[in-house]
């Protein structure tokens, strides 16, 4: 099969559309045209057909105090609104937005007409405890409707969501929530995954318990799993005692363009993560422009389909605001790839003709690994684009996607950005371009990048560098949650007026822009960012540790995999009989602190870590052993030896 990839790779490096599908695409070389002419003109010429603003916008951007951007800042409008409300009115009430899937079998069509009243629902029943703009309320679902209802209701009154996903620990939701200073927690009971039934409200209780701020007045909780939690009286409310009895009347008022929308939280190379801040009219114009043009919308005919958890910026972006703004219908699901049988996806794909499908390089490898036979059993024809996000996509799995589930014809989109860009940046518009695999390609149109050197000049022929944005865009962060100071240090500081996106980045010869990972302390788990100093701080919290180094270390279904290196505390050292055990202790610790995607592939119990004359760790050295190759430069240690004392111990 290997022989059969490479030949294929040196045979057909770029793909053409075919005919058919370039002659009914909906995007058109003219966008880049008209962008390169006139980038706000174009961004204004989006936003206004795109998007119902109840008070139209007349400036496009403010960018007279950066890196704090306004976009169509005089305009008004509702978010939610431009989700439900506008489509029911257009007629398509009964068409379904969202097919739910349960993990158990159960489902759920719901459609747009039901959705809006769902959502007003719950607005009403938010108002009445109080929640009103500019207030924040952490959600903690999982992957059911209420999640994309609790997100609506919260933007239709102007208040502001917090989305924590549902893996992370209650040490992590306690931290969110004060940050965020939350006075509201929307969870379920539980939620299903792999096959059982995961606790949410009892995580809520504990972070509760921890957190400093008390800001949190009630709990709002969706029966779901059906495990037995325990009750505040006064402070928990049921869903479906609350949510479900409300009036469906509920009047929306319009916000400015500049309101806040969500603050989502995310790794940084500190141990305090950060809450990246989105608002309302532009992140709306770009996540609704992306994935009409991108994935190529046809929102009458198209079953669409991300498979990201709304925890994560993928799914605000692409399962709540960019398909229900384009008024899409999608399909929702609660579980995991693999349960109960490993051909899950694919049987969903089949059950609701899903044409477009967009999810993550690792799961695609995942698929590799288990074979082709299995999504063979099942009728995938209805697929005609594909989707790829949240680390490079080698060529090898772009082909895989391309053939074995797309059936050899269709268009592969790989798509760069982040939860600091708010909606795709980097990707082929697919219909218009020949595709590269394994390349994002080019920016979308409206959307300016260059790749620098270390002192800021643009690199030149096919050296690499560092990836950066050279104009504001709609969908930016417009900051970090109560910190300024950290959002221009963090990604103005290095090149002025020039985002730094914290990404290496390359051109080849056509001048595709090739990904290559990041260039910082930050590390990317089947397509999650999860910082270095994070897991070290949590490591060294632990009674046993003295000092911690992680890093990243190359993985071939994850990308990268969480690699430790830890020194116990000399008073420790002789209570433990077996390092096996100090490790396992270890992964799991610090899986309970932030969250079992943040659990250590491995812990290596360590006599010395491999530190410069300052005291500096080298990871650069650490990272080779992890991945098992031979040690680079060791010269700048401060003691050249240690390097040969940690590889015996770690074999
Ligand atoms: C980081 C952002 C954007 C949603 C998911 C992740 C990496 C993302 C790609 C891609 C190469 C990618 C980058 C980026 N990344 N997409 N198509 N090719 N790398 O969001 O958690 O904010 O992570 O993911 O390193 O900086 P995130």
């Amino acid at each position: 099969m290997t022989v059969q990839i490479d030949h294929a790779l040196e045979e057909i490096r770029r793909f053409r559309p075919s005919p058919e599908f370039a002659a009914q695409s909906v995007a058109d070389p003219a966008l880049y045209e008209a962008a390169r002419a006139d980038r706000l003109a174009f961004w204004a010429d989006q936003a206004r057909e795109l998007v119902q603003w109840e008070k139209p916008f007349t400036r496009t951007l403010d960018w007279t105090n950066p890196p704090f951007a306004k976009w169509f800042d005089d305009g008004e409008l509702n978010v939610a609104v431009n989700c439900l409300d506008r489509h029911v009115e257009a007629g398509l009430g009964d068409r379904v937005a969202i097919h739910w899937e349960g993990e158990p079998g159960d489902s759920r069509d719901i459609t747009y007409a039901q959705l809006t009243d769902e959502v007003k629902r719950a607005a009403n029943v938010l108002e009445s405890l109080g929640i009103g703009s500019g207030d924040r309320v952490a959600i903690y679902l999982p992957m059911i409707p209420e999640a994309v209802v609790s997100m609506l209701a919260v933007a239709r009154i102007g208040a502001i969501h917090s989305v924590v996903f549902g893996g992370f620990s209650s040490d992590s939701l306690a931290s969110r929530i004060d940050d965020a200073e939350a006075s509201l927690v929307i969870t379920a009971d539980g939620g299903f995954r792999k096959g059982r039934v995961f606790p949410l409200k009892p995580v809520v209780d504990e972070a509760l318990a921890k957190t400093e701020g008390g800001t949190v007045r009630n709990v709002l909780v969706v029966r779901r799993g059906e495990n037995e939690i325990e009750w505040t009286e006064g402070r928990d409310l049921w869903w479906h005692e609350t949510v479900t009895d409300a009036s469906n009347e509920h009047v929306p008022s319009a916000f400015p363009a500049e309101h806040p929308l969500f603050i989502l939280y995310t790794s940084g190379t500190t141990g305090k993560p950060k809450g990246i801040l989105h608002t309302s009219g532009g992140y709306l114009v770009q996540t609704s422009f992306t994935h009409k043009y991108v994935f190529d919308l046809h929102p009458e005919t198209d079953v669409f389909w991300c498979t990201a958890d709304v925890g994560w910026v993928t799914g605000h972006s692409y399962v709540v605001y960019g398909p229900l703004a384009n008024g899409a219908t999608q399909v929702l699901y609660e579980g995991t790839p693999d349960t109960p049988h490993p051909g899950r996806w694919w049987e969903i794909v089949e059950k609701y003709k899903v044409s477009i499908l967009y999810t993550a390089p690792t799961a695609i490898r995942s698929f590799m690994k288990l074979g082709r036979q299995i999504p063979q059993q099942f009728n995938l024809r209805s697929l005609r684009v594909l989707g790829s996000v949240g680390e490079p996509i080698n060529p090898e799995a772009w082909i895989w996607y391309r053939e074995v589930i797309g059936g050899g014809s269709i268009p592969v989109v790989d798509t760069w950005w982040q939860t600091e860009t708010g909606a795709i940046m980097i990707s082929p518009l697919p219909g218009v371009m020949d595709l590269t695999p394994g390349s994002a390609q080019a920016p979308i149109p409206g959307v300016e990048v260059d790749i620098l050197t270390d002192e800021g000049e643009p690199v030149d022929g096919e050296n690499g560098g560092f990836l950066v944005i050279t104009e504001p865009w709609p969908a930016m962060l417009r900051g970090i949650w109560g910190d300024p100071e950290r959002f221009k240090q963090t990604y103005w500081e290095k090149y002025g007026e020039k985002y730094f996106a914290g990404d290496g980045a390359r051109r080849d010869e056509d001048g595709d822009i090739w990904l290559l990972g990041r260039v910082d302390d930050v590390m990317n788990v089947s397509g999650h960012r999860l910082s270095t100093t994070e897991i070290e701080s949590s490591l060294v919290a632990h009674p046993w540790t003295a000092e911690a180094a992680v890093v990243g270390a190359s993985d071939e279904t994850t990308g990268q995999a969480v690699v430790a290196f830890v020194i116990l505390k000399a008073s420790q050292v002789s209570h433990i009989t077996d390092p096996n055990d100090a490790s396992e202790e270890l992964r799991k610790h610090v899986a309970v602190q932030i969250g079992a995607i943040a659990r250590p592939r491995q812990v290596f119990i360590v006599n010395e870590l491999p530190k410069t004359r300052s005291g500096k760790i080298m990871r650069r050295l650490l990272r080779d052993l992890a991945e098992g190759r031979q040690v680079g430069d060791t010269t700048t240690l401060a003691d050249t030896s240690i390097m040969e004392v940690i590889s015996a111990q770690v074999r």
